[in-house]
């Protein structure tokens, strides 16, 4: 520590200017300004956009009262060494004006004026600063007393643009941003991103090694304001937490907070200086290269930070520094293998979980300038087993099977609550008791996307028996003028509809109008989100009974297919007045993928004037899309719900510029962090209202909400695109979607249960009781589950999803595939994307002289229980999907029967067949 203080006081001089004015400043890489009267941040623009505001400098007159907090002020707790309560201390409780003067660096200001109660003897004041062309805050803390202080929360308020009220989409679009930590003490950053995703961005780092980021606090502030606050257009702000002892000895104490909580201890006479640093990245790709200009390693794990037990991943970490020691926590759960540094400035791990252990480990790296840094990660069950255990808790816990239930609602795969451990059967948020809308529908949906791809044959006939005895004729009209219309909610709270049942007195049934649902209101046929939930059911069947012929026992597969198929063309459909029976038709809904894989089956199966009806529903869409600047609407203000479907159906339609935009327009809320909670993690923060547990109906910032899985499509679809997929800039797409697409890993629990979303409030920190909206979270990761084969142009070979041998001189490239499904496969050095619609790859290699593929396909009699077949036959289809002249590639195996929609390979009972595939000549 430092013992003393050259220069820090206040007295009068020229400079000093009582509540001084505005006060305008640039530096190389930004212009702005300091509010008048407190010196907070008011404005800060980059130069290489000076119309651009990464602050709410336009709201900044009716945000600049007490309790409002800006980018300058600091909140801190503080005791007398041995004391016990801590004291509170904050800029931004009474907001008063302070005295500053211009001089020196930008600005500095003595802070003891606006800090009611701080006793004369502890001295606090506020620096802004240039450092490279940069924009540096930092504050000074000096004990004159004579007694030691402790000071057991530090914390420096981080406000920037996401304040979307009263804008439109465009202008939301347009000015605001997005605020993401990653919680990595002397290594952590945050990043300010705007949601055009085109940068340039804000990237704020620590300003020296007393600064680091231990934890992410959201700060209240009053609520009932004109611009509202910890609302669905203002999520609200959140303070760098350089110390947390003092919250987790109190607000925290029920919690395992990210990184062990500190604090510091002042003696008499010793002062110290904290502070951040703000630079600009060009881009949003380009965020961590602004970081390691900043003087920060840089951690990048492959495939992310969700590790399954049976997948090997790799981190790498980039620093000038020597790495003097590696820890991790829970002893254990980890454990690494030091390649050294690989001919760069990358160091090389391999990073592997114990079988033993599950759930949240931590890796802590130490560098020879004493700085450590934490990287997050979560332990999963191998995911072939996670799938297996949701599917058997889904069809099991969660199956309700009361059929004298006065809602009709069994047989069903019902929500469920984790903390009673029983089925939600009554909520006042009717849908989530009621197998509609997310909230409800989710575990059945998830229920049907797993039959899908991995079927079984208890499961199937369970949801069979929902289909024909829930689904089609209670939660589905089947019959008249509305036939085939998905009501909203099967549960409805109407008492003298339902004589003799009592509904929980727990609840407030009348409180919010319009919320808890009459009959009339439930039974309503025009949420067009509910039909999504119902075809991929009956398309999940299809596809369990297409790929294991004997499997159904109620409906043929095509039965099923037509179904999906109906639902969905009567969502877009006129009712006999003329006009449109659904609400949101138009815009991108959630999980609508599925509707792609639902049309290439219709034209699989011959279907083709259903497919050509389908098709021109969803081209007409797409038209209507290409004509807007922000088409993604939804039911709320701003969403990151509609980018999934406009993203799909403009590819699929060949709208490049459109697909683009929105590929940009994720980027700009789905960050890539070296946590798992943030990594790949795109915007929610209100669905713990619809979907999640009563107890904690809030909006909060959540961690693997259903966006991560659902975005995580569009920028994996795009990376296989890439023109050149082994670039950098390309692969950030597969680290940010593969990210997205591994959190809902992380969703399922040790005994199979899927939660909705993560609770990140440091105070709360786990997961959402309610299984709730999984659903769609899932739908993503299954759709997605891919294993990929990347050569990167620092690190080498890499897979995300498997693991990676190389022999052979470096040539050939074996790769096991581990994730969900196993059935699709990418090798981007030739842009070849394979997928099987059963069975299992087991193994692919590829040889990098030659370019020769060969596929190793594997038939499921052992993975589909209850079910058993010998020869199986298996379609593969397989595409290049970018233009790569020079590297077209054929079939190289003959003889393979071809059907419409792929390649029909006969896998013997003892497996596996081989399929190759060649560089054309
Ligand atoms: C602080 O200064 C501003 C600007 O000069 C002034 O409008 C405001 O009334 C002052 N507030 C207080 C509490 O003195
Ligand atoms: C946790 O914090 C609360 C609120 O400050 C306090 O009442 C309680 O005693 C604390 N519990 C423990 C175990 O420290
Ligand atoms: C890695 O380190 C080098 C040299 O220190 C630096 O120039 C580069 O920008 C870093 N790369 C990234 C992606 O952080
Ligand atoms: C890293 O270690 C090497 C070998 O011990 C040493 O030569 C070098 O100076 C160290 N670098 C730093 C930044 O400490
Ligand atoms: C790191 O910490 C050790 C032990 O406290 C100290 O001796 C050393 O000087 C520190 N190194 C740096 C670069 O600060
Ligand atoms: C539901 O009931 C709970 C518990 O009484 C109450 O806190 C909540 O506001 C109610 N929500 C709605 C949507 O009515
Ligand atoms: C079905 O018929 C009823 C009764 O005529 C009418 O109110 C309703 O709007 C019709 N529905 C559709 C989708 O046309």
């Amino acid at each position: 520590m430092h013992a003393k203080l050259p220069f820090l006081t206040f007295a009068a001089s020229a400079f000093v200017s009582c509540c001084i004015a505005q006060v305008n400043f640039s530096t190389i890489n930004f212009a702005g300004n300091f509010a008048k009267g407190s010196g907070v941040l008011e404005s800060l623009r980059p130069a290489s956009n000076p119309a651009f505001d990464f602050s709410p400098s336009d709201v900044f007159h009716v945000r600049n009262g007490p309790g409002q907090y800006h980018t300058g002020d600091l909140t801190f707790r503080y005791r007398r060494v041995g004391g016990s309560s801590w004291s509170e201390a904050d800029t931004a409780a009474l907001r008063l004006n302070v005295t500053s003067v211009v001089a020196g660096g930008l600005l500095t200001t003595g802070l003891n004026q606006a800090i009611s109660g701080l006793p004369p003897t502890l001295k606090v004041s506020r620096s802004w600063s240039k450092k490279y062309g940069d924009l540096t805050l930092s504050f000074t803390i000096q004990n004159i007393g004579t007694d030691g202080i402790e000071l057991g929360s530090l914390g420096i308020p981080i406000e920037f643009n996401n304040i979307f009220t009263g804008r439109t989409a465009v202008e939301t679009t347009a000015k605001c941003v997005l605020v993401d930590p990653y919680i990595g003490l002397d290594a952590g950053y945050v990043q300010v991103t705007r949601l055009t995703g085109t940068g340039p961005d804000l990237v704020i780092t620590p300003l020296n090694g007393d600064s680091k980021l231990e934890a992410w606090r959201f700060l209240s502030e009053p609520e009932d304001v004109p611009l509202g606050y910890e609302a669905q257009t203002y999520e609200g702000n959140y303070a760098w937490q350089i110390y947390s002892k003092a919250y987790a000895e109190h607000e925290w104490n029920q919690t395992e907070p990210w990184n062990a909580p500190t604090s510091k201890v002042l003696e008499a006479g010793e002062y110290m200086t904290v502070g951040l640093r703000f630079s600009v990245a060009k881009s949003t790709q380009r965020i961590e290269e602004a970081v390691s200009k900043a003087g920060l390693p840089v951690a990048v794990g492959i495939p992310g930070y969700v590790l399954p037990q049976d997948l090997t991943g790799k981190l790498f970490i980039n620093t000038t520094e020597n790495i003097t020691g590696v820890a991790v926590e829970p002893k254990g759960a980890l454990s690494l293998t030091n390649h050294g540094r690989q001919q760069s400035s990358w160091y090389m791990f391999d990073i592997q979980a114990s079988q033993y252990a599950f759930g949240r480990a931590k890796v802590d790296v130490t560098y020879s300038d004493n700085r450590t840094q934490a990287i997050h990660y979560w332990i999963a069950h191998s995911s072939k087993a996670a799938i297996s255990e949701l599917g058997s808790f889904l069809t099991h816990e969660q199956w309700y099977t009361n059929t004298s239930d006065p809602f009709g609602r069994a047989p069903s795969v019902i929500t469920y609550d984790r903390d009673t451990n029983d089925y939600v059967l009554q909520d006042n948020r009717t849908w989530i008791a009621g197998l509609s809308d997310e909230g409800g529908a989710g575990s059945f949906l998830a229920a049907g996307m797993k039959q899908a791809f991995s079927a079984n044959a208890e499961e199937v006939a369970k949801l069979e028996a929902m289909v024909h005895e829930v689904v089609w004729g209670r939660l589905q009209i089947s019959s008249g003028n509305e036939t085939y219309a998905v009501r909203k909610s099967l549960f409805y709270y109407q008492p003298e509809l339902v004589p003799g049942y009592e509904y929980d007195p727990y609840f407030n049934w009348t409180s919010v109008p319009g919320e808890t649902w009459s009959k009339e209101a439930a039974y309503l046929i025009d949420r067009t989100y509910d039909y999504v939930h119902v075809s991929a059911l009956y398309w999940g069947l299809y596809r369990a009974g297409r790929t294991h012929p004997g499997l159904l026992t109620q409906q043929s597969p095509d039965w099923y297919l037509l179904q999906a198929y109906h639902t969905v063309m009567f969502a877009y459909s006129n009712s006999s007045n003329g006009t449109p029976v659904t609400d949101y038709a138009n815009v991108g809904l959630m999980g609508e993928t599925v509707w792609g894989d639902l049309l290439a089956d219709l034209k699989a199966e011959n279907y083709s004037s259903e497919a050509s009806a389908m098709e021109a529903v969803m081209r007409s869409r797409q038209a209507g899309w290409a004509l807007q600047p922000d088409p993604y609407g939804s039911e709320m203000a701003w969403d990151s719900t509609g980018e999934e479907g406009v993203y799909y159906w403009s590819q699929y339609f060949n709208d490049n510029s459109t697909a683009q935009k929105t590929v940009d327009a994720i980027r700009g809320y789905m960050p890539t962090v070296p946590h798992w909670g943030w990594n790949g993690n795109a915007r929610r923060y209100w669905d713990f209202l619809y979907a999640g547990s009563v107890q904690l109906a809030r909006i909060e910032r959540q961690i693997h909400h259903y966006g991560s899985g659902l975005n995580s499509l569009p920028l994996m679809s795009n990376y296989r695109a890439s023109s050149d997929p082994g670039t950098i800039e390309a692969i950030y797409d597969l680290r940010v979607g593969y990210g997205g697409n591994q959190g809902p890993l992380s969703n399922i629990d040790a005994g199979g249960f899927g939660s909705m979303a993560f609770h990140s409030y440091p105070d709360t920190m786990h997961w959402d009781a309610y299984s709730g909206d999984y659903g769609p979270n899932f739908l993503g990761h299954v759709l997605g589950a891919a294993t990929y084969l990347v050569e990167h142009p620092i690190f080498g070979w890499l897979s995300f999803g498997g693991n990676v041998q190389e022999s052979q001189h470096d040539t050939l490239i074996t790769v096991e595939p581990k994730d969900t499904l196993r059935q699709r496969l990418f090798v981007a050095p030739v842009s070849l994307y394979v997928t099987i619609d059963s069975g299992m790859i087991s193994s692919f290699t590829y040889n990098d002289t030659s370019r020769e593929v060969r596929v190793n396909v594997l038939g499921d009699e052992n993975s589909v229980e209850g079910y058993n077949r010998g020869h199986q036959q298996i379609v593969m289809k397989w595409e290049q999907t970018a233009q790569q002249a020079l590297k077209k590639m054929e079939l190289g195996t003959t003889g393979m029967k071809e059907r419409l929609d792929g390649y029909l390979v006969e896998v013997p009972r003892q497996g596996p067949a081989v399929v190759g595939f060649t560089a054309c000549v």
